[in-house]
């Protein structure tokens, strides 16, 4: 019932976000991924849609329900969530990549299960770079406003602002990798071109309203 009374402030937009980790095959049974839980994405794309707007979420793996109103796209690789973003994109207003992207894929999967070695000799595996979905999306021309997630373990401000330039977004959500992987609330700091603007802790839910209303009073008007 709350929901049904969030301000509409993103009525008729259309967004697109990620969430979760990418998860990258070694081989039929084993995978490379990072530490995600995708609740800070899905409570995004939640109140994303609780304003209004259309939602697809391009979603890793992760054990959690589509929230009610939203499209999801389920992937598992890197590689996957790029091409499944990319032919979305350009007809999104809002790009919000909150997804834990691996940066690094296998480079030589095994279609066979690996076997352990006698002696302890373990495989070699070799990695490639995988693309930046964001930095992509941020450069398309004409392509949707972009917000970008940056946790960091330390320097946040520093790390963020330069991830933010670097990457050629509006705006990036900082967060202490420490104290957000595996909570139940988030302490978030949104990060502009005029500074930092922190939101209160508060359970992840609230964070993800707080920021969507931040977000819907900078997008630019259509
Ligand atoms: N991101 C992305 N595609 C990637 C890597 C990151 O879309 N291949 C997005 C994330 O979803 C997040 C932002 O870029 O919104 C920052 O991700 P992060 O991992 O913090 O930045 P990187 O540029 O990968 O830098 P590093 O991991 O070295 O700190
Ligand atoms: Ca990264």
């Amino acid at each position: 019932l709350i929901a049904f009374f969030q301000p509409k402030t993103l009525a008729g937009r259309r967004v697109l976000l990620t969430a979760g980790p990418t998860s990258e095959t070694i081989d039929p049974v084993r995978v490379l991924t990072n530490r995600s839980s995708g609740r800070m994405g899905y409570a995004l794309a939640r109140a994303a849609a609780e304003a209004g707007a259309a939602v697809t979420l391009v979603s890793g793996p992760v054990a959690l329900p589509c929230p009610d109103g939203v499209e999801r796209i389920a992937v598992r690789s890197a590689a996957d969530m790029h091409a499944a973003v990319m032919a979305r994109a350009g007809g999104a207003d809002l790009f919000i990549a909150v997804a834990a992207v691996a940066d690094w894929g296998i480079a030589n999967p095994s279609s066979l299960k690996l076997k352990k070695q006698p002696g302890g000799q373990p495989p070699q595996l070799e990695f490639v770079q995988n693309p930046d979905i964001l930095a992509e999306v941020a450069a398309l021309p004409g392509g949707p406003w972009c917000v970008g997630f940056a946790a960091e373990t330390d320097h946040l401000a520093e790390h963020a602002q330069a991830k933010r330039a670097r990457k050629g977004i509006p705006a990036i959500v900082g967060n202490l990798a420490q104290e957000s992987m595996d909570a139940e609330d988030a302490e978030l700091v949104i990060f502009d071109e005029t500074g930092a603007h922190p939101l209160a802790r508060q359970p992840k839910l609230h964070a993800a309203r707080a920021l969507v209303a931040w977000i819907a009073g900078h997008l630019p008007p259509r």
